[in-house]
């Protein structure tokens, strides 16, 4: 098959977007409104943005179907754009699974998604909004840009502060991934895990590089 984007309805761009960038890191983005409630959902277009400074990003593909931004984009954007310009990724693991997909679940504007999935707030170092107790890896967030792409905004944000299970990172800071469990989104409700991997012996191209 050989087209153009424009011959392809919006729901099939978005099956073969999700269908060929697999698996997805999926960041559980936690966040407080202006009102001071907690916010949770998970965010699969996700990935790091640089390491210096550490920023990453996230991005919501378009509003709620009622037309209003979705939660975390409210919350997440800078104060004069009506946000709090902070938030914290939170990487799904294994561990909370099920709480990961609940979380997508569209609820009113007064019920917590922390309620709902069992996931327990915890404060956060050096930001007001929560990260999640399950998370064994968080990043407390504030919001640098938020990047307008047609209906979808690319939040980007800098890490300020990080949160690390002892038993997850080594004196070189190595992540242990087969403790981590990570796992990834694939099409659907379809899942990955990050423990199936394999090495590739690169030491002759890259001598003395580990
Ligand atoms: C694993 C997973 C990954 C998701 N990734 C995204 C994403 O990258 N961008 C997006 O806009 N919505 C994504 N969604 C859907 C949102 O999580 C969903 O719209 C959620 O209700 C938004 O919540 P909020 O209004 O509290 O921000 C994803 C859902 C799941 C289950």
């Amino acid at each position: 098959m050989h087209l153009s984007p424009n011959e392809l309805p919006i729901d099939a761009r978005y099956k073969v977007l999700t269908g060929s960038m697999i698996p997805r890191p999926i960041a559980m983005v936690s966040t407080l409104s202006v009102n001071g409630a907690f916010n949770v959902a998970p965010f699969s277009y996700f990935n790091i943005v640089g390491h210096s400074p550490m920023a990453l990003s996230f991005s919501v593909a378009g509003p709620k179907p009622g037309g209003s931004p979705k939660d975390t984009l409210r919350n997440a954007q800078l104060p004069d754009q009506g946000g709090t310009g902070e938030f914290v990724i939170n990487i799904a693991t294994e561990d909370y699974a099920t709480a990961v997909a609940m979380s997508a679940t569209p609820l009113d504007d007064d019920e917590s998604e922390f309620n709902f999935t069992g996931l327990t707030p915890l404060a956060s170092h050096l930001i007001k909004a929560p990260r999640i107790e399950q998370a064994s890896i968080a990043f407390e967030c504030k919001t640098v840009q938020v990047v307008e792409v047609g209906r979808s905004r690319l939040v980007i944000g800098e890490v300020v502060y990080l949160h690390i299970h002892d038993k997850l990172i080594d004196k070189r800071y190595r992540i242990d991934f087969a403790q981590f469990r990570a796992i990834g989104r694939m099409a659907g409700s379809r899942y990955a895990r990050t423990t199936d991997t394999f090495v590739i012996d690169d030491e002759k191209f890259f001598p003395g590089n580990r």
